[in-house]
């Protein structure tokens, strides 16, 4: 087996690898025992990755030497909630963890955020290695620190900061994913390209990222995010300026996944929005000339919608509740040509005349 990817994330709290490669979840245990010595590798994953993977993750780690226990937690967004951080703690408790042990979170975002919270907190904190299985996590979440769950009045209501001590991506584990998880990954993919790198977005045109791309192109795409994300989390852990722009197209992608109740994917949404935004900065001549044609394009190359049935009114409704509103203000990020980006703060009726500009596809004007 070839040697994986290596990039090397530094943080004010904690320098940490991501192993990027194919095949990676039967080296797991090399590559973790060669950071950490814990007492314990406690696997947390969910009732869809568990059955694929968990064994293979767990032999990987005993033969390393480690002492492994593990809980499988029930799939999905609606159980990111107290209920379920509640019995991964347990089940933490249940199995002697010390300060000494660690979580491994096996699987998608949801994981490893519940995972990572419970990392967070047992015991005032334990360290976590992230294992993430959908090119969402590998991508986005896995990497910066962001652990959370969600309340019933709102996602991603109570989290903390924990960066993982390692972080494992083995492209292998894309192929079993559903074909419409796997594009959702994409949407956070062309939102780094727009931020920040012309030369990938150049890449993602020329040859659209698909679940069977051979796995030196699927390596490729992850570890070219996976830096884009580190350059940023590098300056601004915690989110206090630069990391704000990881934000691109969230702000209507998230009133969008709100006013839908979640029945799209965080990804489709964000690809929606960061459509939108771009078609509303190049019509109010904040981007230059055929940024949004572009953008728009891209995203349907990767199978990504581009504009959404939700209304203007509706997503003016959801924004309202966003955090990144103050008072009477709110902070968006603004595509002004492919790799570059500006932060404005904008009251909330030039951000309704943004939605109003973005509704329409440039496709229909061509
Ligand atoms: N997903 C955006 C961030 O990690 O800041």
């Amino acid at each position: 087996m070839s040697e994986p990817v290596r990039i090397c994330v530094t943080t004010t709290s904690r320098t940490y690898d991501v192993l990027v490669g194919a095949g990676l979840l039967d080296e797991l245990g090399r590559h973790l025992a060669a950071v950490l010595c814990p007492d314990v590798a406690f696997v947390v994953t969910d009732t869809n990755v568990g059955p694929l993977y968990l064994e293979r993750a767990c032999t990987s780690l005993r033969e390393a030497g480690l002492k492994v226990a593990s809980v499988t937690i029930p799939a999905g967004e609606s159980h990111k909630n107290l209920s379920t951080y509640g019995s991964i703690l347990s089940a933490m408790a249940e199995a002697h963890l010390t300060r000494s042990s660690l979580v491994v979170a096996l699987g998608g975002g949801v994981v490893g955020d519940m995972a990572g919270f419970a990392a967070a907190t047992y015991m005032r904190g334990i360290p976590v290695v992230q294992v993430p299985t959908t090119l969402l996590s590998m991508v986005d979440s896995s990497v910066g620190g962001k652990t959370a769950i969600d309340l019933s009045v709102g996602k991603n209501l109570v989290g903390a900061f924990l960066q993982p001590s390692l972080v494992v991506a083995d492209v292998q584990t894309l192929s079993t994913l559903d074909p419409y998880v796997f594009a959702d990954g994409m949407g956070e993919v062309v939102k780094h390209a727009v931020l920040a790198d012309p030369t990938l977005f150049t890449s993602l045109e020329e040859r659209p990222v698909t679940q069977d791309a051979d796995e030196a192109y699927l390596c490729e795409v992850v570890a070219t995010n996976v830096a884009i994300k580190r350059d940023v989390v590098a300056t601004d852990e915690q989110e206090r300026g630069l990391r704000q722009t990881l934000n691109l197209g969230h702000t209507i992608g998230h009133a969008i996944e709100a006013a839908g109740s979640y029945r799209e994917g965080h990804g489709h949404c964000v690809a929606m929005g960061l459509c939108h935004i771009a078609r509303a900065a190049e019509r109010k001549g904040w981007a230059e000339p055929g940024l949004a044609q572009r953008v728009e394009r891209c995203v349907a190359l990767q199978e990504l919608p581009i504009a959404t049935d939700i209304t203007p009114a509706e997503i003016l409704g959801q924004a309202a509740h966003d955090k990144k509103r103050h008072g009477e203000t709110i902070n968006v990020v603004v595509p002004t040509r492919i790799g570059a980006v500006e932060m404005r703060t904008i009251d909330f009726e030039q951000f309704g005349e943004l939605v109003e500009l973005g509704c329409r596809p440039m496709q229909s004007e061509a």
